[in-house]
């Protein structure tokens, strides 16, 4: 079960009487590849203001009963101290396409954060060649830009006015600029079909991403997908794991989509495959208003972001919080 043919892939995905193997598989070459420490992602959901139509997204531009912010700098770069003196060694910076946050405010945003001497993760969307450099010679070590989904079509109906070509671009780019460069997809968008689940996973592989998030679709009802079913939990783990298999080596999130589908989900993931969480440790005043699918500010309210909280789950499926920075740690044979 080391490597899979696109055949095998869309054969795992469909038949689900193999699925506990295929858990306690993934859940093995993890323990293998990065060991039992999970590294924590301190989420800084900066701007809930958004110039995309992603249709399935409830930050959208014509979602107009969103409460829209913006916190300064100032709040950034405080939200960020904090989390470095609760533990944190790794900071995202997550918001909408938000203009405002122009190449030189991100970057002096980035260079304060960065003296306080942690990982700058960015997670803002499409940008040129030449502002990813600057925010890279700022200090930012990685950026996360999921492709949703590689199938084209599918990407061009869910993505108004948007432009599937530049997001690869935007992807190799980010590689040639030697970020740890995050990827992933939504599972059980309308009209996704299991081949091109298989394709998505090849496409991490064919990238060599570094880290990759997988969340199921959660029908969000300011959306135009709101009359659409969700994505299916089992579905997402699925390709997950296989993701898991591989690319062994890479950070892999336990999402908190997951954790909507089912009350515990995270730790589900994390027995599947997945060796990160990410807790919102923005004020809650902010992150009321950054829903981008429905439920998700009650859970970043929720327990799961407080860091004891976490430590105790873990360590009830004898896992413990890494001390590190939580670079990729590549192994040679993911190289070739
Ligand atoms: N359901 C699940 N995930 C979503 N995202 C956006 N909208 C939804 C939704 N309705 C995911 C996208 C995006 C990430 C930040 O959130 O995959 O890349």
């Amino acid at each position: 079960m080391e490597t899979f043919s696109r055949k095998e892939i869309i054969d795992l995905l469909k038949d689900n009487s193999q699925n506990d193997r295929l858990f306690a598989f993934a859940d093995k070459v993890r323990q293998e590849n990065c060991g039992d420490a999970v590294h924590l992602r301190a989420l800084i959901e900066f701007s809930n203001i958004c110039r995309c139509y992603c249709k399935y997204c409830g930050l959208q531009v014509n979602n107009s009963s969103v409460e829209r912010y913006r916190m300064t700098p100032e709040a950034v770069v405080e939200c960020a101290r904090n989390a470095v003196s609760s533990g944190y060694k790794t900071v995202v910076l997550q918001s909408g396409e938000d203009k405002y946050f122009s190449k030189d405010i991100l970057c002096t945003i980035i260079k304060e954060i960065k003296n306080l001497d942690v990982a700058v993760t960015l997670s803002i969307g499409e940008r040129s060649y030449e502002e990813y450099k600057a925010f890279k010679e700022a200090g930012a070590d990685r950026y996360l830009i999921r492709i949703e989904t590689t199938d084209r079509n599918l990407y061009n109906i869910m993505h108004p006015k948007a432009d599937f070509d530049n997001r690869v671009r935007c992807l190799k780019n980010l590689k040639r600029l030697r970020y740890e460069t995050g990827t992933g997809c939504l599972v059980g968008l309308p009209g996704q079909t299991i081949e091109s689940l298989a394709d998505d996973i090849l496409f991490f592989k064919e990238l060599d991403a570094d880290m990759i998030g997988i969340g199921p679709f959660i029908a969000h009802p300011q959306t135009p997908l709101k009359d659409c079913s969700n994505g299916n939990l089992t579905l997402a783990l699925k390709v997950m794991a296989i993701t898991r298999i591989l690319l062994k080596d890479i950070n892999i999130p336990a999402t908190t989509a997951m954790e909507t589908l089912n009350f515990d989900g995270r730790l589900l993931a994390l027995e599947c495959g997945a060796n990160v969480i990410m807790p919102n440790v923005t004020a809650f005043s902010y992150s009321k208003n950054y829903e981008i699918y429905p439920d998700k500010a009650h859970l970043d309210d929720d327990i799961m972001n407080s860091r004891s909280i976490i430590n105790n789950k873990l360590k009830s499926i004898g896992r413990t919080v890494a001390k590190d920075f939580g670079f990729r740690k590549k192994q040679a044979d993911s190289e070739t």
